[in-house]
């Protein structure tokens, strides 16, 4: 009776909550107390409907944008000490241990923007201090690494750390599928529909709709056209 009336109370806002139905009771009253609890924490510490984890550490709040019912993970660090901050839209999550960072004492360029219902797994180190555009829609697996920045190298007598940054933001378009453990690099563009292999090294641009895989990434698929010809 009890679980009929929560999920009516809230299917409207958040849809998802029609599949917790036929989760065992046990099940569905942890689910739904650790949920309550992550949303009273979001409405005390960003004022709105929001769910935050345990031991979230927040850097530079008033430069997060967050979105309703958008969940941050236990044990994430969150920090938006740049001009154009953090934004991260409704129903997005961001998993366990999520490391994001938009700037650094050497750099205040970068920017965070995670458009509607996108979601990254636990584990995900997420360098947007280059600048880093996630679209809707976005699958991204645990583990997976993606870098913004690199570090000038081509005075042969001078120490690396010296030579500075070089940012090179990362768009991921709408609708992709990011597998485990992917490293993507600077200057990036994963485009819409694409599919990345788990353990990949993207290191070039993705074409719509292109499934690849590998380190360097290579074409294994197109998911208009089935295996490619060479
Ligand atoms: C990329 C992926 C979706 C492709 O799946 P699929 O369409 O079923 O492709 P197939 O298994 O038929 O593989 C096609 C070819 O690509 C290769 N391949 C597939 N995935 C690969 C990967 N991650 N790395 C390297 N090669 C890969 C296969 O070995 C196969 O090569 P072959 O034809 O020479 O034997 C899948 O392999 C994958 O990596 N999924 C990610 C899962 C994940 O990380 N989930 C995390 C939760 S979000």
């Amino acid at each position: 009776m009890l679980k009929k009336i929560i999920v009516s109370l809230f299917k409207e806002k958040l849809p998802e909550i029609n599949n917790l139905q036929q989760l065992p009771d046990d099940v569905f009253y942890e689910y739904i107390l650790e949920r309550g609890i992550m949303l009273l924490r979001g409405f005390f510490r960003f004022g709105r409907f929001c769910f935050i984890g345990k031991n979230v550490c927040v850097k530079c709040k008033k430069r997060i944008k967050l979105g309703k019912f958008a969940t941050i993970h236990d044990g994430s660090y969150i920090d938006a000490s740049s001009q154009k901050g953090i934004i991260i839209e409704d129903y997005c999550t961001l998993g366990r241990n999520t490391y994001l960072r938009t700037g650094n004492v050497s750099s205040y360029q970068g920017y965070f923007i995670m458009r509607t219902r996108s979601s990254c797994n636990n584990n995900c180190f997420l360098g947007a201090t280059g600048g880093l555009e996630i679209g809707e829609n976005v699958l991204i697996g645990p583990n997976v690494t993606i870098i913004t920045e690199k570090h000038n190298y081509e005075d042969i007598d001078a120490v690396i750390k010296e030579q500075g940054i070089l940012q090179i933001p990362v768009t991921i378009e709408n609708n992709v599928w990011i597998g485990a453990n992917v490293v993507v690099l600077g200057g990036v563009v994963i485009k819409e529909g694409a599919i990345i292999g788990a353990g990949s090294i993207i290191n070039k641009s993705v074409n719509s709709k292109e499934i690849v895989a590998g380190n360097p990434a290579r074409l294994i698929k197109k998911r208009d056209e089935g295996t490619p010809d060479s």
